[in-house]
Order: C-alpha cells, then structure tokens, then sequence
C-alpha cells in the first residue's frame, strides 16, 4: 500500500523573521512513517519543520506554511491508499507578511490573522476519493464529543483522538480512536512507536474492507 502522512507543525509568517507556529513534535508522524515502512508499505512524508531525522526509505517532502503544505498533499493524495494527516497546521495566519522585520513599539499592535485551508476538509470533501483518510484531533477538553464533530465535519473514515496534554511533545500518547461507522477503540497510554504500529494495522484492516457508499474497494496490492 502506499501511504501519504502529513507531520510536524506548520510556520505561518508574519515577518522575515517571525511566525505563529505550535508545540508539535512530529514524533507521532514520524513513527506512523517508520511503522509503515517497517510493514514493507511505500511512504510519502510531509512535514513541517522538527528536529526529527526522517526515516530512510521514504519519499521526503519538507514544506514550512500551511499553504505549502496543502499543495503538496493534494500534489500526491490522489496516488495514495490511506491518507494520514497527523501535522498540525496554524489554524490561522497573518493577512499580510511584512518584508522588514516589523519593529518594536511602545504601545500594543494588532495583527489581523485569517484561517488556514483545511487541508484534511479539502480531501474529505473530494467526491471521487479513492484513499482511507485518517485525521487526528488533538483535544484538551470534551475528547470524544470534539472529535466525533471533526469525524463528520471534515468528512474522514477515521479520527485518532488525544488529550493534547498527555501528547504533545511527548514519547508517549494514548488514543482514542473514532471510526465513520460509530465504531471506537482505546489504546491505553504507551510509546508512540508503539501506538504507531497498532494504528498503521487498525489502517490497513479498515483500508482493505468496503469503506464507503460507492462501494469503493481498496485491495492489497502485491
Ligand atoms: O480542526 P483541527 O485542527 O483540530 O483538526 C485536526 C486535524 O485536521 C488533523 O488531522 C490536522 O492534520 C488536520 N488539519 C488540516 N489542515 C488544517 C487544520 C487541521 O489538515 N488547516
């Protein structure tokens, strides 16, 4: 199977010098890539800027904005079986980049900030997807509720939940794991390249079973 998986943060400029950006670590990406490989599967990783070394073996697209991000996904996705969009994008950027570094001023400032694409929206809205579509949902509050919100909204046949306290940054996470059919499953907290590997099989059993009202079959390829 060929997998597209998205990592890290983005960087959303405001100057040439600054940006609005977010804790992540791209660690849970990196070891959903390393799990796929390890499987024997194709993997194209996209990622925002880490202090992760990518994995040998994997087509490695490194992007800074969410914008550069959203083209290279949908540059790709449609040559993809399962689609696991792990990064977490700037939910929003500044209208305008300053070319000069914007200076400091005794008084406040305000920057008017306009939200990102929704890259994982995007594939979901796709009428003729042929890929699994995976998002993740980083939560501090009301888990469940949130993520099945997203499940729906953003249109994906799976959401992994977290609790982005337990997660972010960190080696180990614990999931709660949302799928189109109301169906949930909880992997207790553990290592990340744990976590990666029983997520990488709980994709393929879901790639390789009917998975949406066309009858679109996704097989196995050898
Ligand atoms: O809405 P929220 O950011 O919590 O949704 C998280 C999920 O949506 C993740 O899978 C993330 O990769 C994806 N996402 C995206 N593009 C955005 C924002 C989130 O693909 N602009």
């Amino acid at each position: 199977m060929r997998f597209l998986i998205t990592a890290g943060p983005t960087r959303e400029p405001i100057d040439p010098v600054r940006y609005i950006s977010n804790r992540s670590s791209g660690k849970m990406g990196y070891a959903i890539a390393e799990a796929a490989l390890d499987f024997g599967h194709d993997v194209i990783l996209i990622s925002g800027p880490v202090n992760l070394s990518p994995p040998r073996n994997t087509k490695f697209i490194s992007v800074s904005t969410s914008d550069e991000m959203f083209e290279a996904v949908h540059r790709h996705a449609d040559e993809s079986d399962v689609c696991v969009l792990c990064a977490a994008v700037a939910d929003y950027k500044p209208v305008q980049v300053s070319t000069i570094k914007v200076k400091k001023r005794a008084d406040g400032i305000s920057m008017e900030l306009v939200p990102t694409r929704d890259i994982l929206q995007s594939l979901g809205r796709q009428r003729a997807r042929k890929f699994l579509l995976v998002g993740f949902a980083a939560e501090t509050d009301h888990l469940e509720a949130n993520a099945t919100k997203k499940l729906l909204e953003k249109n994906c046949d799976i959401i992994v939940a977290n609790d982005a306290r337990v997660g972010m940054e960190s080696d180990e996470n614990e999931l709660l794991i949302l799928f189109r059919d109301g169906e949930t499953k909880k992997i207790s907290r553990a290592p990340k390249k744990f976590l990666a590997r029983e997520l990488v099989k709980i994709f393929l059993k879901f790639a390789t079973k009917k998975f949406d009202k066309k009858d679109v079959m996704i097989t196995e390829r050898t």
